[in-house]
């Protein structure tokens, strides 16, 4: 498809999370790195009140009306970008007649934030259309508000947060409640990281994802009573023992696993600055069984890939990645044995639970790249 007609070329990144899974949403820091897979937008303004949309890869071609933008809800893939518009616009930007074409790399459904990486490039685009420049946090943030009214899942920051903000070679270690954030180099020597994506088609992960976000609410609601904290992620494991007695078995549990993995984000943090990629590859390990055993996100399709990845000599740790219920993990492996890896893993994981794993080939990239054609 040719893309002669257009003026900017704006792309945003899809992520993996390394670490501070599930926390997001409760203030945590998390640690994802933007991936080199991602959803590129081509644009041009059109003189008109129109916004019309095209892919590569699709026959579908739509027109969403400038003065009718919440109207397109229900719209399967357009409603992303009508809700981008709108919000961007609510948020006090303007919104110019443009045409876009859309082509995404990221994997639909692999947990590796392909929505993310839309909501963040769309809006990146629209801005660049209108003439705008941007501050990609706000970006962000009106692409997590389009993932929470348009696809109706109750998301935290982190995804979209990524998408804009990532930097080639570098972790983000970001503060979800301040949204502070430190750039860490992922320099892991002989080993590279290796993503793996289950492959089973997943459903209901929205209403699970917003049942636990509810489970943690109401966990720091009961806390609340005894301990002085804004968000979940300030209490500390010690503490949370302490109250043990006032939450129920599936609450405690939930909550066990926030409070335990924001102290593994803290330690993580520390390990990979200062190279000690062994122990953070075992804190990987860890975080994957409290996922499994705490907060009951993983599934017997990713614990069979991550458990395979771990029992493998050149892996140092594995753990699923992103919401769960399906989707991918990330293994740090050596390079050397890569291939050696992938065929093992993919064997066994096969054998375990009839699906073919996919193994996707991503350096960490950066965020928003605009380029003027
Ligand atoms: C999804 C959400 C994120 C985050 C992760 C789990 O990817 O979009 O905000 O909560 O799940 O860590």
């Amino acid at each position: 498809m040719s893309t002669n007609e257009y003026t900017y070329k704006v792309s945003a990144a899809g992520r993996v999370n390394l670490i501070g899974e599930h926390v997001d949403y409760c203030g945590g820091k998390v640690m994802p790195c933007a991936l080199s897979l991602k959803n590129t937008v081509w644009v041009r303004p059109n003189g008109e009140n129109v916004i019309r949309l095209k892919w590569t890869d699709l026959p579908e071609e739509y027109e969403l009306d400038l003065d009718k933008l919440e109207s397109y809800r229900d719209l399967r893939h357009a409603k992303y970008h009508a809700g981008c518009a709108a919000l961007w616009r609510e948020a006090g930007h303007k919104v110019v007649g443009c045409n876009l074409l859309l082509d995404c790399t990221v994997p639909f459904g692999s947990g590796l934030s392909s929505s993310a990486a839309i909501e963040v490039s769309t809006i990146a685009a629209l801005a660049t259309a209108a003439g705008e420049k941007f501050d990609p946090v706000e970006v962000a943030l009106v692409a997590q508000k389009a993932e929470q009214v348009y696809a109706g899942v109750r998301c935290g920051i982190m995804d979209q947060y990524a998408s804009a903000n990532g930097k080639k070679g570098h972790a983000i270690l970001l503060d979800c409640s301040t949204l502070e954030r430190e750039y860490i180099p992922v320099e892991l020597g002989e080993y590279t990281l290796v993503i793996a994506d289950c492959k089973k088609p997943h459903n209901l992960v929205e209403s699970k994802y917003n049942e636990r976000r509810e489970e943690v609410e109401e966990a720091l609601r009961l806390l609340k009573r005894h301990v002085e904290a804004e968000s979940l992620s300030e209490v500390p494991p010690y503490v949370l023992e302490e109250y043990k007695t006032l939450l129920r078995g599936t609450i405690y549990k939930r909550a066990k696993h926030v409070v335990e993995e924001c102290e593994r984000v803290r330690r993580a943090a520390k390990l990979l600055k200062s190279g000690a990629i062994a122990e953070f590859g075992e804190l990987l390990n860890a975080s994957h069984a409290s996922l499994r055993d705490l907060y009951e996100v993983t599934g017997k399709e990713l614990d069979s890939l991550a458990h395979a990845a771990q029992s493998h000599p050149a892996c140092l740790g594995s753990r699923m990645t992103g919401a769960g219920f399906g989707g991918c993990t990330v293994s740090i492996v050596k390079k050397s044995a890569e291939e050696d890896f992938k065929a093992y893993v993919a064997e066994r994981y096969e054998r375990e639970t009839g699906y073919k794993a996919a193994f996707y080939s991503a350096e960490i990239g950066d965020g928003i790249v605009v380029e003027t054609l």
